[in-house]
């Protein structure tokens, strides 16, 4: 998708950034507080920024209420209904879909017939493109539900990750800080360029996504009859790609377990081959937003850790529930922030 490709998002970091730095500036000192509903929402201002620019407020409720949809629906039950059964979590996540497609249709007509098409992911959809031609209407609508929740919903469950490795390895959070002592005052002048000298950042980020892949289990239908390894996978089958525990093969990761990302600033490592890193996917249908999410999670970390030094309750019981049902998750989890001197 044209207005994902890392050319779109480098020319668009000042905005990233402001949005991003609203995080931490939001983040209340002195006491533990619940961290991933205060990170969605600011990510799910950056995404529908992203997506929709001056339309994002008008998109905003109603990309929450399908996110909570999404919630609902993933949630275990102990009934596997067939996927036909308009279960009250399925009705209520179709209303969703309804309220907001309702919600985007009238901006699609008003920049088609205006001719202001804008230069964000909608109106990049609104162009023709050498490969699809002019997109009907309805395909647009249709597309932009999911890649709408796709904007904030893993990168929130990531930045949950992150956020409490910070808290975990302080050696590596004044790293990061170090790094990004060096960003301009005002967000809104962050380039490219800066987000490129954030090189330890990038690393943290993506070793936090090596260990914690917040997408841990892909799936794949073979469409013909396959050798992979020594098994035959005969053509239909549904193939479990688990990024989880590839990512945590010491073939392919030296001391696998163990949280270290200096891996990634040797580019001579194992890490650099194509392949050992599957948290974004890979091949045709691997994660279009990866460039959007890598720009996101890396300014949010340098900018909380910037400002803070960021620390897990006191008390004995684990500061969140690992949650795996939507997508490997810190559930519930609490972090106190002080200020950084
Ligand atoms: C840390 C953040 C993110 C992670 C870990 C992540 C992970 C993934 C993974 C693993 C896939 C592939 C699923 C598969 O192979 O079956 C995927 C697909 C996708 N992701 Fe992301 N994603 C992230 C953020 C984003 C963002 C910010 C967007 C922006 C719109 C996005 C848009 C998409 C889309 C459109 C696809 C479907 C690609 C296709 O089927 O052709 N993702 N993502």
């Amino acid at each position: 998708m044209r207005g994902l490709r890392p050319q779109a998002v480098a020319a668009r970091i000042g905005e990233i950034a402001s949005g991003t730095a609203r995080f931490a500036d939001q983040w209340p000192t002195g006491q533990d507080v619940e961290i991933l509903p205060l990170a969605r929402r600011a990510l799910e201002e950056v995404g529908m920024r992203y997506l929709f620019s001056e339309d994002a407020p008008t998109l905003l409720p109603f990309a929450s209420q399908l996110f909570l949809a999404r919630e609902v629906l993933v949630r275990p039950s102990r009934w596997a209904w067939p996927r036909w059964v308009p279960t009250p979590a399925r009705r209520f996540r179709t209303r969703q879909q309804v309220a907001f497609t309702n919600a985007l249709r009238p901006i699609v007509r008003r920049r088609r017939s205006s001719g202001r098409l804008g230069d964000d992911v909608l109106g990049q959809m609104l162009r023709p493109s050498s490969r699809y031609g002019l997109l009907r209407e309805e395909a647009i609508l249709d597309a932009l539900p999911g890649i709408t929740v796709a904007t904030f919903e893993t990168p929130s469950r990531a930045a949950g990750w992150i956020m409490l490795h910070l808290a975990r390895y302080p050696q590596a959070a004044g790293r990061v800080a170090a790094e990004a002592a060096l960003l301009p005052a005002d967000p809104a002048a962050t380039t490219s360029t800066h987000l490129d000298s954030l090189r330890y950042t990038q690393a943290l980020v993506r070793e936090v996504l090596r260990l914690h892949p917040p997408s841990w289990l892909l799936t794949r239908r073979a469409t013909r009859q396959t050798r992979l390894a020594d098994y035959t996978i005969e053509a239909g089958s549904t193939v479990l790609v688990c990024p989880y525990t590839a990512q945590r093969d010491a073939r392919e990761h030296s001391e696998p377990d163990r949280f270290r990302p200096e891996r990634w600033l040797d580019d001579s490592g194992s890490p650099a081959k194509p392949g050992v890193f599957l948290s974004f996917g890979t091949g045709p249908h691997g994660c279009e937003g990866a460039a959007l999410a890598m720009a996101m999670l890396t300014l949010l970390t340098a900018q909380t850790a910037r400002c803070y030094h960021l620390s897990e309750p006191l008390e004995p019981e684990r500061s969140y529930r690992l949650t795996t049902f939507g997508g490997l998750a810190t559930a519930g989890l609490r972090l106190r922030a002080t200020l950084r001197s």
